[in-house]
């Protein structure tokens, strides 16, 4: 069952969008939110069959005031230059025009900084940083130079460093950059550009991204979250949706958060406790405290 939006069923009447990654999770729910506001959607990922199925789903589900709205899966790995090149033609071709795209395809694998081989590393920051480079260059050399339009990049809760998954949160971050950079080199072309960095979203095959280890990690989080729930892909798409729509014309450069207060409150990392930090620096105040702590244990 398709989640009503709550914004008026027309407001995207006629436009097109591509989505990344629109085939499942939280570019599933976006894809949808599209649709249901009268765009047409072009969603496109690395495997044609998921995406298909995703595309018979998401036609079933267009209500009947926003019929005209299509929605097309075309295959396309956003780390390959080529395949990015043949996703803005194939839209153009189809439908004459962009206005808006919507990186949110990505991926990233769970393990320490120490373990990462280079080949799994390069593989996170070819994904999430230069996939999403490719895609944004590629749109506006080919139509929203001229023509101008919204691009939002899917980041994620990477502000306190994103220990366990170093290479995503360098890869984001570099993101938010990136989205910074652009909104000032294109901002003469009409183009406005802005993140979205969400908390710990559910979905079955965000989980499933983590292998065996994928409930624990999610379980893991709820406790972390203000909200003492995870969050949803239905709860993404609506701050996505603001930010292409009129009502953010004086929005770019920035990252909106959803996150439910998750990136201001606890990290799931946990440190051991040690003795391998270096000793402080001996004086009256290490004295001090050494007398305070003496004095309340011989009171226990
Ligand atoms: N769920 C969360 O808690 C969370 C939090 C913060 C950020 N994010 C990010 O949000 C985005 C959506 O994630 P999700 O939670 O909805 O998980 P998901 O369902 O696994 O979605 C990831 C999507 O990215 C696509 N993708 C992966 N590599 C690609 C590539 N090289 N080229 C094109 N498409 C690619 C996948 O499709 P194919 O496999 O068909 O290529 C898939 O549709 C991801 O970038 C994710 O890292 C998620």
């Amino acid at each position: 069952m398709a989640v009503r939006s709550v914004f008026r069923s027309d407001l995207f009447s006629r436009k097109v969008a591509i989505v990344t990654g629109g085939g499942s999770g939280i570019g599933k729910a976006i894809s949808a939110e599209l649709l249901q506001l009268g765009c047409n959607v072009v969603i496109a990922s690395r495997k044609l069959e998921r995406l298909e199925a995703a595309a018979t789903e998401l036609k079933r589900n267009i209500p009947e005031s926003s019929v005209p709205a299509q929605v097309t899966p075309i295959r396309c790995n956003i780390r390959d230059e080529e395949e990015v090149r043949n996703l803005v033609a194939s839209t153009l071709k189809l439908h004459g025009r962009i206005d808006f795209l919507v990186n949110n395809g990505g991926g990233q694998f769970s393990s320490p900084a120490a373990g990462m081989s280079l080949k799994g590393w390069n593989a996170v920051i070819d994904t999430n940083l230069t996939g999403t480079f490719l895609c944004c260059r590629e749109v506006y050399n080919s139509w929203m130079r001229d023509h101008g339009g919204a691009i939002v990049n899917i980041i994620a809760d990477m502000w306190k460093g994103f220990p366990g998954m170093a290479h995503t949160g360098a890869a984001r971050s570099a993101v938010d950059n990136l989205t910074k950079s652009l909104a000032i080199e294109w901002a003469d072309s009409g183009v406005r550009i802005n993140s979205v960095a969400p908390g710990t979203i559910f979905s079955k095959t965000a989980m499933e991204n983590y292998k065996e280890i994928g409930p624990v990690l999610f379980q893991k989080a709820v406790p972390c979250i203000p909200a003492k729930r995870l969050g949803f892909p239905e709860e993404i798409s609506p701050a996505v949706c603001f930010l292409l729509s009129p009502a953010a014309s004086f929005i770019s450069g920035a990252t909106l958060k959803v996150d439910a207060g998750q990136s201001l409150y606890n990290a799931v990392w946990e440190i051991p406790e040690h003795t391998a930090w270096p000793e402080a620096p001996e004086g009256e105040n290490t004295q001090a405290l050494r007398e305070i702590v003496k004095d309340f244990k011989s009171k226990l």
